[in-house]
């Protein structure tokens, strides 16, 4: 797929999709488990709370505007058996089952965002039946779906001009329609200026330790047809100095008021060799990644993640058997770094508080 006019139809209709809704209002979300790729393509039926938490906690589901919509539909997946419960019941249950979804990851603030669009939606009135509040939550779990996917497309929109008509793009984890609902955020920018006949070549992040860049932003790519390479994260400075990379994109899981942004560990090492090199770095995230009642990155949780995914990534054992590791999921990237931030809202250049109250505006969410 390599014609201009092929590769636009390709962005009307972006080739993954990380979750859909199966059935009606008391159906169930279906999600590609993301631990099984790229070897297999598995297809995972999500029937309850416990089940959708364990799979965002084990990263079967993963990246913030994922983890949102996931975390929504699995709230009504729980819910349906409860439908026509009494009404103090049904509400007693979702106010538990948000708590706990809630607790499943700690960084990505798209999943306390998610979870309080539907907590708004039952206090919205006063129902007359839980089959009523189960409708409207329903509705609300796939327009949360509905509207990521047009942040997505409006992202890629701004951001696709920012990127060379010709060069390399360095990414970093994966940040596509596996982590959105669709087409993704950085890598959605990526592959909507190449379907706009940018030139490009993308360098793709390996991502120790889970290797998300590794097993699934390449098999992404490899979707779209865009050409890519793979290197080790700790190449990226030398593939720098020899010229390759004309601009980095990244995606986020929460950024702060004044620009900080959090996102998988590594980012901020890239953003410092770009500065160092005189490469534009980018963060592409939708308005419901902002945190604004957050004054800086310093305020973000770090999710630690069990030291065995360093010692023994996918089971096979490198360090010697009860070795230590540090195991932070994300780094905090200061915004002075980022060259711009680009939202569904619009480019925010410079990054700072100002500039991204004044994008953000009432869209501000929290
Ligand atoms: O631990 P993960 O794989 O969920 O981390 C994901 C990231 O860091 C992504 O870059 C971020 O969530 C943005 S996804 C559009």
């Amino acid at each position: 797929m390599s014609d201009a006019a092929s590769r636009s139809r390709l962005l009307e209709n972006p080739p993954v999709r990380s979750i859909r809704w199966v059935g009606d209002e008391f159906g169930c979300p279906e999600i590609i488990d993301q631990t099984q790729l790229p070897d297999q393509l598995v297809r995972l039926r999500i029937e309850s709370a416990e089940q959708m938490w364990q799979a965002i906690r084990s990263l079967r589901i993963r990246g913030a505007p994922a983890i949102g919509i996931a975390a929504a539909m699995g709230l009504v997946a729980e819910l349906r058996s409860r439908h026509d419960a009494p009404l103090e019941h049904y509400l007693y249950h979702l106010q538990a089952t948000i708590d706990y979804l809630a607790t499943a990851r700690p960084t990505a603030v798209n999943l306390f965002w998610a979870l309080d669009r539907m907590r708004a939606v039952a206090r919205s009135r006063s129902w007359d039946s839980s089959t009523a509040l189960h409708r409207a939550l329903h509705a609300e779990a796939l327009a949360l779906r509905d509207e990521d996917a047009a942040l997505c497309h409006r992202i890629a929109q701004h951001g696709a001009e920012l990127l060379p008509k010709r060069g390399g793009v360095l990414t970093h984890c994966n940040t596509g329609g596996l982590a959105t609902a669709e087409l993704g955020t950085a890598l959605g920018v990526i592959v909507a200026a190449w379907c706009r006949g940018h030139e490009l070549h993308v360098y793709v992040d390996e991502t120790r330790p889970l290797l998300q860049g590794a097993r699934l932003t390449t098999w992404e790519l490899a979707q779209w047809g865009t050409p890519h390479t793979l290197l080790c994260d700790n190449a990226a400075g030398q593939l720098m100095r020899e010229g390759k990379v004309q601009a980095v994109i990244v995606g986020a899981d929460r950024i702060a008021a004044n620009g900080d942004t959090a996102n998988k560990i590594g980012t901020y090492s890239l953003a410092v060799l770009a500065r160092h090199h005189a490469i534009p770095f980018y963060v592409a995230a939708p308005y419901s990644t902002f945190d604004l009642q957050l004054r800086s990155g310093r305020e973000i949780p770090i999710e630690q993640r069990p030291a065995t995914e360093v010692t023994e990534p996918r089971g096979v054992r490198f360090a010697p058997a009860g070795t230590e590791a540090y195991n932070p999921a994300f780094d905090v990237t200061p915004a002075e770094l980022i060259t711009a931030i680009v939202t569904d809202r619009g480019v925010i250049r410079p990054v700072t508080a100002e500039a991204i109250a004044r994008t953000l505006g009432e869209a501000g969410h929290r």
